[in-house]
Protein backbone atom coordinates (compact mmCIF):
# COMPACT_ATOMS: atom_id res chain seq x y z
CA UNK A 1 0.00 0.00 0.00
CA UNK A 2 1.30 3.66 -0.90
CA UNK A 3 0.69 5.61 2.31
CA UNK A 4 -0.90 9.09 2.53
CA UNK A 5 -2.18 11.29 5.37
CA UNK A 6 -3.44 14.86 6.44
CA UNK A 7 -1.32 16.83 7.96
CA UNK A 8 -2.68 19.52 10.46
CA UNK A 9 -3.92 20.78 13.80
CA UNK A 10 -6.63 19.43 14.55
CA UNK A 11 -7.34 16.56 11.90
CA UNK A 12 -9.54 14.50 14.34
CA UNK A 13 -13.23 15.24 12.43
CA UNK A 14 -10.87 15.91 8.89
CA UNK A 15 -13.04 13.74 6.40
CA UNK A 16 -10.09 13.41 4.44
CA UNK A 17 -9.26 9.87 5.03
CA UNK A 18 -13.06 8.34 4.08
CA UNK A 19 -13.13 10.68 0.55
CA UNK A 20 -9.51 9.20 -0.50
CA UNK A 21 -10.59 5.46 0.71
CA UNK A 22 -13.69 5.55 -1.17
CA UNK A 23 -11.28 7.19 -4.28
CA UNK A 24 -8.87 4.20 -4.09
CA UNK A 25 -11.91 1.51 -3.92
CA UNK A 26 -13.26 2.97 -6.88
CA UNK A 27 -10.26 3.59 -9.24
CA UNK A 28 -8.16 0.10 -7.80
CA UNK A 29 -5.26 2.71 -6.69
CA UNK A 30 -2.90 1.20 -3.64
CA UNK A 31 -3.72 3.98 -1.58
CA UNK A 32 -3.84 4.08 2.08
CA UNK A 33 -4.58 7.17 3.80
CA UNK A 34 -4.48 8.24 7.82
CA UNK A 35 -4.57 11.57 9.93
CA UNK A 36 -1.21 12.88 11.30
CA UNK A 37 -1.85 15.47 13.74
CA UNK A 38 1.11 17.96 14.04
CA UNK A 39 1.93 19.82 17.19
CA UNK A 40 2.77 23.83 16.43
CA UNK A 41 6.77 23.74 15.15
CA UNK A 42 7.13 20.74 14.03
CA UNK A 43 5.52 20.71 10.50
CA UNK A 44 8.80 19.92 8.92
CA UNK A 45 9.81 17.44 11.00
CA UNK A 46 7.08 15.42 11.31
CA UNK A 47 6.22 15.16 7.66
CA UNK A 48 10.24 14.24 6.89
CA UNK A 49 9.71 11.54 9.44
CA UNK A 50 6.75 10.27 7.31
CA UNK A 51 8.45 10.79 4.01
CA UNK A 52 11.21 8.68 5.61
CA UNK A 53 8.95 5.89 6.83
CA UNK A 54 7.78 5.53 3.50
CA UNK A 55 5.39 8.32 2.95
CA UNK A 56 4.21 8.95 -0.01
CA UNK A 57 2.41 12.19 0.06
CA UNK A 58 0.24 14.25 2.16
CA UNK A 59 -2.50 16.71 2.45
CA UNK A 60 -1.98 19.73 4.37
CA UNK A 61 -5.03 21.51 6.31
CA UNK A 62 -4.78 24.70 9.06
CA UNK A 63 -2.08 25.74 10.11
CA UNK A 64 0.42 24.69 7.41
CA UNK A 65 -0.57 25.91 4.57
CA UNK A 66 2.33 28.33 3.88
CA UNK A 67 4.78 26.52 5.66
CA UNK A 68 4.08 23.67 3.31
CA UNK A 69 4.80 25.78 0.74
CA UNK A 70 8.09 26.99 1.66
CA UNK A 71 9.04 23.13 2.05
CA UNK A 72 7.90 22.12 -1.41
CA UNK A 73 11.30 21.84 -3.67
CA UNK A 74 9.34 22.62 -6.70
CA UNK A 75 5.51 23.99 -6.96
CA UNK A 76 3.09 23.94 -9.59
CA UNK A 77 2.17 27.51 -11.05
CA UNK A 78 -1.08 27.83 -9.22
CA UNK A 79 0.95 26.82 -5.98
CA UNK A 80 3.87 29.03 -6.61
CA UNK A 81 1.22 32.23 -6.89
CA UNK A 82 -0.75 31.45 -3.88
CA UNK A 83 2.08 30.94 -1.77
CA UNK A 84 -0.10 28.22 0.35
CA UNK A 85 0.58 24.38 -0.59
CA UNK A 86 -2.38 21.78 0.35
CA UNK A 87 -0.83 19.08 -1.45
CA UNK A 88 2.83 17.19 -1.12
CA UNK A 89 4.18 14.66 -3.02
CA UNK A 90 7.13 12.81 -1.93
CA UNK A 91 9.08 12.82 -5.03
CA UNK A 92 13.12 10.60 -5.57
CA UNK A 93 14.45 14.53 -5.77
CA UNK A 94 12.38 16.18 -3.76
CA UNK A 95 8.87 17.20 -2.28
CA UNK A 96 6.89 18.80 -5.15
CA UNK A 97 3.64 20.81 -4.01
CA UNK A 98 0.37 21.92 -5.41
CA UNK A 99 -2.51 23.94 -4.51
CA UNK A 100 -6.14 22.15 -5.56
CA UNK A 101 -8.38 24.17 -3.45
CA UNK A 102 -9.21 27.13 -5.92
CA UNK A 103 -9.36 23.96 -8.68
CA UNK A 104 -11.76 22.06 -7.01
CA UNK A 105 -13.47 25.32 -6.02
CA UNK A 106 -14.23 25.87 -9.61
CA UNK A 107 -15.64 22.46 -10.58
CA UNK A 108 -17.95 22.98 -7.22
CA UNK A 109 -19.36 26.04 -8.88
CA UNK A 110 -19.28 25.53 -12.59
CA UNK A 111 -19.47 21.60 -12.53
CA UNK A 112 -21.41 20.18 -9.50
CA UNK A 113 -23.67 23.44 -8.57
CA UNK A 114 -23.78 24.67 -12.66
CA UNK A 115 -23.04 28.23 -12.25
CA UNK A 116 -20.88 29.81 -15.18
CA UNK A 117 -17.57 31.55 -14.20
CA UNK A 118 -17.48 33.25 -17.78
CA UNK A 119 -18.30 36.23 -17.59
CA UNK A 120 -19.31 37.04 -13.74
CA UNK A 121 -18.67 39.65 -11.30
CA UNK A 122 -16.98 37.39 -8.01
CA UNK A 123 -15.85 38.64 -4.71
CA UNK A 124 -13.94 36.68 -2.63
CA UNK A 125 -13.36 37.32 1.17
CA UNK A 126 -10.44 35.96 3.02
CA UNK A 127 -6.65 36.48 2.30
CA UNK A 128 -5.94 33.39 4.26
CA UNK A 129 -4.61 29.96 3.25
CA UNK A 130 -7.78 29.08 2.03
CA UNK A 131 -8.84 32.09 -0.15
CA UNK A 132 -5.35 32.41 -1.03
CA UNK A 133 -5.60 29.10 -3.31
CA UNK A 134 -8.72 30.41 -4.84
CA UNK A 135 -7.39 33.47 -6.67
CA UNK A 136 -5.58 31.82 -9.53
CA UNK A 137 -8.35 29.03 -10.59
CA UNK A 138 -10.71 31.86 -10.50
CA UNK A 139 -8.86 34.10 -12.78
CA UNK A 140 -8.11 31.66 -15.33
CA UNK A 141 -11.83 30.14 -15.23
CA UNK A 142 -12.45 33.85 -16.69
CA UNK A 143 -14.38 35.81 -14.69
CA UNK A 144 -14.77 39.33 -16.06
CA UNK A 145 -14.19 40.91 -12.01
CA UNK A 146 -12.54 39.62 -9.08
CA UNK A 147 -12.52 41.22 -6.47
CA UNK A 148 -10.54 40.13 -3.08
CA UNK A 149 -11.56 41.38 0.75
CA UNK A 150 -9.90 40.52 3.70
CA UNK A 151 -9.77 42.33 7.49
CA UNK A 152 -5.88 42.92 7.46
CA UNK A 153 -6.13 44.56 3.97
CA UNK A 154 -2.07 44.29 3.29
CA UNK A 155 -2.95 40.83 2.53
CA UNK A 156 -5.45 41.04 -0.08
CA UNK A 157 -3.17 43.55 -1.22
CA UNK A 158 0.04 41.27 -1.53
CA UNK A 159 -2.19 38.48 -3.15
CA UNK A 160 -3.88 40.46 -5.94
CA UNK A 161 -0.22 42.23 -6.63
CA UNK A 162 1.31 38.83 -6.94
CA UNK A 163 -2.15 37.75 -9.40
CA UNK A 164 -1.73 41.15 -11.53
CA UNK A 165 -0.05 40.13 -14.37
CA UNK A 166 -2.22 36.62 -14.78
CA UNK A 167 -5.43 38.50 -14.02
CA UNK A 168 -4.05 41.12 -17.47
CA UNK A 169 -3.20 37.91 -19.56
CA UNK A 170 -7.19 36.65 -19.33
CA UNK A 171 -8.57 40.39 -19.26
CA UNK A 172 -9.46 40.17 -15.21
CA UNK A 173 -10.46 43.11 -13.61
CA UNK A 174 -8.82 42.51 -10.44
CA UNK A 175 -8.41 44.58 -7.25
CA UNK A 176 -7.98 43.88 -3.45
CA UNK A 177 -10.04 46.02 -0.26
CA UNK A 178 -11.01 46.01 2.87
CA UNK A 179 -14.30 44.25 3.98
CA UNK A 180 -16.27 47.68 3.79
CA UNK A 181 -14.92 47.82 0.09
CA UNK A 182 -16.35 45.06 -1.12
CA UNK A 183 -18.94 46.52 -3.76
CA UNK A 184 -22.39 45.62 -5.20
CA UNK A 185 -24.18 43.41 -6.77
CA UNK A 186 -21.85 40.66 -7.14
CA UNK A 187 -22.80 37.15 -9.19
CA UNK A 188 -21.23 34.76 -7.11
CA UNK A 189 -19.69 35.59 -3.13
CA UNK A 190 -17.58 33.21 -1.59
CA UNK A 191 -16.51 33.04 2.07
CA UNK A 192 -13.07 32.06 2.94
CA UNK A 193 -12.91 33.45 6.38
CA UNK A 194 -13.27 31.93 9.40
CA UNK A 195 -15.47 34.85 11.05
CA UNK A 196 -18.47 32.22 11.63
CA UNK A 197 -15.87 30.46 13.87
CA UNK A 198 -15.81 33.54 15.92
CA UNK A 199 -19.53 33.98 16.10
CA UNK A 200 -18.91 36.85 14.12
CA UNK A 201 -22.18 37.93 11.77
CA UNK A 202 -21.86 38.31 7.93
CA UNK A 203 -18.01 39.82 7.25
CA UNK A 204 -19.89 41.86 4.11
CA UNK A 205 -22.74 44.32 3.52
CA UNK A 206 -25.71 42.75 2.40
CA UNK A 207 -25.49 45.38 -0.80
CA UNK A 208 -22.71 43.23 -2.21
CA UNK A 209 -24.78 40.54 -3.26
CA UNK A 210 -27.33 40.53 -6.16
CA UNK A 211 -30.23 39.30 -5.81
CA UNK A 212 -30.41 35.88 -7.03
CA UNK A 213 -26.74 35.37 -6.73
CA UNK A 214 -24.56 32.49 -5.76
CA UNK A 215 -23.22 32.45 -2.05
CA UNK A 216 -20.66 29.56 -1.20
CA UNK A 217 -18.79 29.17 2.37
CA UNK A 218 -16.12 27.25 2.04
CA UNK A 219 -16.64 25.77 5.46
CA UNK A 220 -19.31 23.23 5.97
CA UNK A 221 -22.05 21.77 8.85
CA UNK A 222 -22.75 23.97 11.60
CA UNK A 223 -19.37 26.35 11.16
CA UNK A 224 -21.59 27.42 7.63
CA UNK A 225 -25.01 27.57 8.61
CA UNK A 226 -25.18 31.21 10.11
CA UNK A 227 -23.38 32.98 7.02
CA UNK A 228 -25.35 31.34 4.39
CA UNK A 229 -28.66 31.77 6.44
CA UNK A 230 -28.04 35.36 6.18
CA UNK A 231 -27.26 35.04 2.86
CA UNK A 232 -30.80 33.26 1.85
CA UNK A 233 -32.23 36.03 3.57
CA UNK A 234 -31.08 38.37 1.23
CA UNK A 235 -32.35 35.90 -1.91
CA UNK A 236 -29.29 34.40 -2.39
CA UNK A 237 -29.03 31.00 -3.36
CA UNK A 238 -26.45 28.82 -1.21
CA UNK A 239 -24.26 26.26 -1.32
CA UNK A 240 -21.42 25.02 1.68
CA UNK A 241 -17.82 24.07 1.20
CA UNK A 242 -18.16 20.14 1.33
CA UNK A 243 -18.61 20.14 -2.56
CA UNK A 244 -15.15 21.95 -3.06
CA UNK A 245 -13.77 20.04 -0.54
CA UNK A 246 -14.05 16.57 -2.15
CA UNK A 247 -13.48 18.36 -5.46
CA UNK A 248 -10.30 19.59 -4.35
CA UNK A 249 -9.16 15.98 -2.41
CA UNK A 250 -10.12 14.57 -6.10
CA UNK A 251 -7.77 16.73 -7.57
CA UNK A 252 -5.11 15.91 -5.23
CA UNK A 253 -6.00 12.10 -5.88
CA UNK A 254 -4.81 13.01 -9.15
CA UNK A 255 -1.83 14.61 -8.57
CA UNK A 256 -0.45 11.65 -6.44
CA UNK A 257 -2.00 8.88 -9.04
CA UNK A 258 -2.61 10.29 -12.38
CA UNK A 259 -6.05 9.55 -11.98
CA UNK A 260 -8.83 11.49 -11.60
CA UNK A 261 -12.04 9.76 -9.59
CA UNK A 262 -15.24 10.58 -10.23
CA UNK A 263 -16.90 12.72 -6.96
CA UNK A 264 -20.56 11.97 -6.79
CA UNK A 265 -21.17 9.25 -4.86
CA UNK A 266 -19.09 10.36 -2.26
CA UNK A 267 -20.58 13.50 -2.25
CA UNK A 268 -24.14 12.41 -1.66
CA UNK A 269 -23.00 10.61 0.83
CA UNK A 270 -20.86 13.05 3.05
CA UNK A 271 -23.62 14.99 2.17
CA UNK A 272 -26.20 12.97 3.57
CA UNK A 273 -24.24 12.68 6.63
CA UNK A 274 -23.47 16.48 7.56
CA UNK A 275 -26.96 17.55 7.11
CA UNK A 276 -28.33 14.74 9.73
CA UNK A 277 -25.61 16.20 11.94
P1 LIG B 1 -7.60 29.59 6.43
O1 LIG B 1 -6.40 28.76 6.07
O2 LIG B 1 -8.80 28.77 6.80
O3 LIG B 1 -7.92 30.62 5.41
P2 LIG B 1 -6.39 31.61 8.09
O4 LIG B 1 -5.15 31.60 7.26
O5 LIG B 1 -6.26 31.72 9.56
O6 LIG B 1 -7.24 30.30 7.83
O7 LIG B 1 -7.33 32.79 7.53
C1 LIG B 1 -8.50 33.12 8.11
C2 LIG B 1 -9.20 34.21 7.29
O8 LIG B 1 -10.40 34.60 7.98
C3 LIG B 1 -8.38 35.48 7.13
O9 LIG B 1 -8.73 36.08 5.90
C4 LIG B 1 -8.86 36.31 8.30
O10 LIG B 1 -8.67 37.70 8.19
P3 LIG B 1 -7.22 38.36 8.61
O11 LIG B 1 -6.31 38.06 7.46
O12 LIG B 1 -7.51 39.80 8.76
O13 LIG B 1 -6.81 37.68 9.88
C5 LIG B 1 -10.34 36.00 8.27
N1 LIG B 1 -11.04 36.24 9.55
C6 LIG B 1 -10.91 35.55 10.70
N2 LIG B 1 -11.76 36.03 11.65
C7 LIG B 1 -12.43 37.06 11.07
C8 LIG B 1 -13.46 37.96 11.52
N3 LIG B 1 -13.96 37.92 12.77
N4 LIG B 1 -13.93 38.88 10.63
C9 LIG B 1 -13.45 38.93 9.37
N5 LIG B 1 -12.48 38.12 8.88
C10 LIG B 1 -11.99 37.19 9.72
Amino acid sequence: MDRYVIAGFPVKHSRSPAIHSRFAAETGEPVQYDRLEIAPGTFAAQVRAFAVDGGKGCNITVPYKLEAWQAAVRRTPRAELAHAVNTLRFDADGWAGDNTDGAGLVHDITVNAGVPLKGARVLLIGSGGAGLGALGPLIEAGVAELVMVNRTIAKAEEAVARHAALAQAHGVSLRAGALEEAGSGHDIVVNATSASLAGAGSPVAASALRPGCLVLDMMYGPAARPFLAWAREQGAVTRDGLGMLVEQAAEAFQFWRGVRPSTDGILAALRAEVDAA
